[in-house]
């Protein structure tokens, strides 16, 4: 496997004029890496955030990343994107070519330009991939995926919160990222549309299988989603939990209830 270190700050690579599919990877352990984090700390003044986070992840892996407010798990997904430098440690991305390297981030709120069409907006993720008619096509293609084909020349704002997630997860998906880092994407979307929202999540990510890392406050949607639950506790990894369940995977049954069991114990230091 080749592993190129990418240095946190370095801009996006341009990537070639084609968004070409990548062929499925298992999600298995076995899989090569999609990337290994080793020692990453970030400290802003005085105070520690991170303090030694070490995360191997094979590719098409789901990693949901768990943890009290204020634990790090936006600074280390800020990390991961490449927004942001650790005060020490190394981020590795594996990969051959520029656009397998290739990560997008979603974030709680939509972040949608007001005043750009539904098309337009999702286009804004092949900035610098693909332009005109091709990224027209791309972006129609993926609106497609998540249900908003027929919206595609209306407004952001007539669009539910719900649409507006799905527009932002089009825009993020829309040049095949090799990895995708969700923070807290659904956290603000009715307990319906969010069960719809991780369906649709849970069957893009098996048709594209792109490395996906998920932060949630939701235990249930990290061991619906997931394929290892990772608890964040005082700047160190507390529990790394495989959730070794067929998928998709049923709200509620004993097995589910056995893993939320497991990480809420972590989390409140029981057991
Ligand atoms: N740019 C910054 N400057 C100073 N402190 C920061 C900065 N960004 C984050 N922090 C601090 O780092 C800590 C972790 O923040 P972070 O946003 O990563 O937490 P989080 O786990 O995502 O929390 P939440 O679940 O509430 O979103 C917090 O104490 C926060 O105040
Ligand atoms: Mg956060």
């Amino acid at each position: 496997m080749s592993v190129i270190a990418l240095h946190p700050k370095q801009p996006q690579e341009a990537n070639g004029p084609s968004a070409t599919m990548r062929t499925p990877s298992p999600a298995s352990p076995s899989a090569p890496l999609a990337f290994s984090l080793r020692g990453i700390a970030k400290r802003f003044g005085e105070k520690t955030v991170l303090d030694g986070i070490d995360l191997d992840v094979p590719q098409g892996q789901f990693v949901a990343v768990i943890g009290k407010s204020g634990c790090g798990k936006s600074t280390l997904l800020r990390i991961l994107a490449g927004l942001d430098s650790p005060t020490s440690g190394s981020l590795t991305v594996a990969g051959g070519s520029a656009s397998e390297r290739r990560s997008r981030i979603m974030f709680q709120e939509p972040r949608l330009l007001p005043w750009a069409r539904i098309a337009r907006n999702v286009e804004i993720g092949l900035t610098g991939i693909a332009k005109g008619e091709v990224a027209r096509d791309l972006s129609l293609q993926i609106l497609k995926e998540v249900g908003l084909a027929d919206r595609a020349e209306e407004w952001p704002s007539v669009l539910s919160g719900g649409q507006k997630q799905r527009v932002a997860l089009a825009r993020a998906l829309v040049a095949h990222p090799f990895i995708l880092a969700l923070d807290e994407p659904l956290g603000a979307l009715d307990a319906l549309t969010r069960i719809e929202m991780q369906q649709l999540l849970e069957r893009i990510w098996q048709q594209q299988s792109f490395t996906a890392v998920l932060v949630t406050h939701d235990v249930t949607e990290a061991v619906a989603l997931a394929d290892r639950v990772v608890v964040i506790d005082k700047g160190r990894i507390a529990l790394d939990l495989p959730i070794p369940l067929a998928r998709p995977r049923g709200h509620g049954s004993a097995e589910t209830a056995r893993f939320e069991g497991q990480i809420l114990d972590r989390l409140f230091g029981r057991g």
